[in-house]
């Protein structure tokens, strides 16, 4: 088949390293089958699977499972994160040197499922128990605790970044930089969101690579008033400053890579008043449109976005054949018209919750066509073939 890519840009399989796709455990808003399409539709050939599922992924047996499972479900390549959990700490250094695993997670404060290390000790242990970059969740749960009074009285949505304010993220920051310097393992700190995070992690760098999300960059607080419910997430849209600051961190070099957390919850679920409203936002399939849009508004350079969306992700997380760490790559594609003006709209999304916080957004950049292993998958929002998407592999 010839491909006539007259007019179009083709850039590197773009991937999404933070994903929560709910399999097992939650079908009616999420599965791995959806959750690729959505991810093909989007423009993305490799996404990489959080582990806070029900129940999480913290065993052999539970990774033995997933691995088997997405064959002939999956619609793109996958990897898996394996959950830290004071229960699993022996076994953390033999899980994160498996083939399809891009490392471990740790959540400092807890969040969906029920994955928490939040004491120092046992984060310690988890931090001496292997040899590879960890990624860690930067909420402090001590902090979050410390604000329960207020928490429960029913804030507005607008308070949301008030309440859990810069210090509840930076608080787990410097305690895992700490750590990090003690023991000499690297992490990569997910969704920094606070000007104040990024401005102390530049003197990091030595033990520390640094994500950013697309809703950081892309939505400030007053999505609260616009979208309630669906505007939370954690950790939480901040105001203005610290998405600017997330930009600054973007141009100097700071941030390693960008993703989603694409984390469906249902409609029922986003409609619960504040404070039940589960909190994650949707975002796998509308990853690349918004970061497409970004570089057409001029806040980032084409190559830029494909340094966040690919070879970041890729040296990070050692990820085999789709970066530039093998001699060979595998013809992973992601071809983009950068004229193509278009509305997000929530009947496109695949996700079987049904919503994007993005609805009615209009992009101009779009992904049109998602080649994964020399197949197109996607083509003009038609999905093609079988669902042919595998594990896919990191450096030991
Ligand atoms: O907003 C979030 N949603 N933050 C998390 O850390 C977890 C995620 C989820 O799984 O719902
Ligand atoms: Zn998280
Ligand atoms: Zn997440």
């Amino acid at each position: 088949e010839t491909i006539d890519c007259t007019g179009l840009h083709v850039l590197p399989g773009l991937i999404d390293s933070h994903v929560h796709l709910r399999e097992p455990g939650d079908a009616a808003v999420e599965t791995i089958a959806t959750g690729t399409r959505a991810a093909v539709l989007g423009g993305l050939t490799t996404v990489f699977d959080m582990p806070n599922t029900n129940p999480s992924i913290t065993t052999r047996e539970k990774l033995d499972w997933k691995r088997d499972f997405v064959a002939g479900r999956a619609w793109c390549d996958i990897g898996f994160y394996v959950g830290a959990a004071k229960s699993n700490i022996a076994e953390l250094a033999a899980l994160e040197a498996e083939p399809n695993v891009c490392g471990v997670k740790v959540f400092a404060g807890s969040s969906t499922g029920d994955l928490l290390v939040e004491d120092d000790a046992s984060l310690e242990a988890v931090m001496r128990s292997g040899r590879r970059r960890i990624s860690y969740h930067s909420e402090d749960e001590y902090r979050l605790q410390a604000r329960k009074p207020a928490y429960t009285t029913g804030m507005p949505h607008r308070m949301h970044a008030e309440w859990r304010d810069v210090e509840c993220a930076f608080l787990g920051t410097r305690r895992l930089m700490a750590l990090a310097r003690k023991t000499g393992r690297p992490a990569h700190i997910l969704h920094v969101s606070t000007a104040e995070e990024l401005n102390y992690l530049k003197d990091f760098r030595d033990v520390c690579t640094v994500e950013v999300l697309l809703n950081h960059l892309t939505q400030t607080d007053e999505a609260y008033d616009r979208l309630g419910g669906y505007a939370v997430m954690n950790p939480p849209i901040r105001d203005a400053r610290h998405m600017e600051a997330a930009w600054a961190a973007v141009a100097d070099g700071t941030v390693d890579s960008v993703g989603s957390d694409h984390a469906p919850h249902s409609r029922a679920a986003k409609e619960r008043p504040w404070p039940e409203c589960g909190a994650g936002l949707t975002g796998v399939q509308t990853l690349a449109p918004l970061m497409l849009d970004h570089v057409n508004a001029g806040r980032l350079s084409l190559p830029r976005m494909v340094d966040l969306l690919n070879a970041g992700p890729a040296r990070v997380f050692g990820l085999v054949g789709k970066g530039r760490l093998a001699a060979g790559y595998d013809a992973d594609f992601t071809v983009v018209d950068m004229k193509k003006t278009r509305t997000i709209e929530e009947s496109w999304i695949a996700s079987p919750c049904g919503w994007t916080p993005f609805a009615g957004q209009s992009c101009t950049g779009w992904p049109v066509m998602t080649i994964i292993r020399g197949q197109a998958v996607m083509r003009e929002d038609a999905v093609l073939g079988e669902p042919a998407g595998i594990p896919a592999r990191f450096a030991p």
